[in-house]
């Protein structure tokens, strides 16, 4: 179904039609869009940066969705996964699955041993939670009321051999 699918770097042009599936999957906030962009325009304003990693997925020449990830900082092979978003028509169709994927497996091409992934605790969020446990991963810690009063911070983790 995603047999032609394409990873990339994120360029510049697929700046407005990432943030505009940002909007369109309804899942952030104004704020959190924000940081969206803030990473993005690091990603393609600075290249000296390596924190920040943005590749995108291409189904029959349409942008599909990305995926942003990156060493996390002072750590010892420790990534993060910052963002991953598919295009809300293109959902559950295996793309999400294929840019985990592939963050997945850059990371260990530079001897990444743990990824953590932070997530709501929301019901809004339950569908990216299965998606998360589906790839691998678990819950490995919860900060009570973080993103708001009711909502916690879940930080996901996945070890790889
Ligand atoms: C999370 C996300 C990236 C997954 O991408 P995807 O292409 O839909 O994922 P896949 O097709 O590889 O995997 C689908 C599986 O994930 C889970 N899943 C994903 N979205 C779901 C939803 N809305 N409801 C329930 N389960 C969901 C299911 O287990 C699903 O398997 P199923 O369809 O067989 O039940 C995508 O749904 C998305 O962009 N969500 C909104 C943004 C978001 O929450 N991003 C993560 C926080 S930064």
């Amino acid at each position: 179904m995603t047999d032609t699918l394409f990873i990339r770097p994120m360029a510049r042009n697929d700046l407005e039609p990432l943030l505009e599936i940002v909007r369109g999957t309804g899942m952030f906030t104004r704020a959190e869009a924000e940081v969206a962009y803030e990473l993005m325009d690091i990603w393609l304003n600075r290249p000296e940066q390596k924190d920040y990693i943005i590749y995108v997925a291409e189904e029959n020449g349409e942008l599909a969705g990305y995926v942003c990830y990156g060493p996390t900082p002072a750590t010892e092979s420790t990534f993060d996964l910052y963002w991953i978003v598919v295009h809300p028509a293109l959902q559950r169709r295996g793309i999400g699955g294929k840019l985990l994927a592939f963050a997945e497996k850059e990371c260990r091409k530079r001897g990444g041993r743990l990824m953590v992934i932070e997530t709501s605790s929301t019901e809004k969020y339950a569908g990216t939670r299965n998606f998360y446990r589906l790839n691998g991963y678990e819950v490995e810690g919860r900060i009570k009321d973080f993103y708001a009063v009711g909502d916690d911070r879940l930080i996901f983790t996945r070890r790889f051999q």
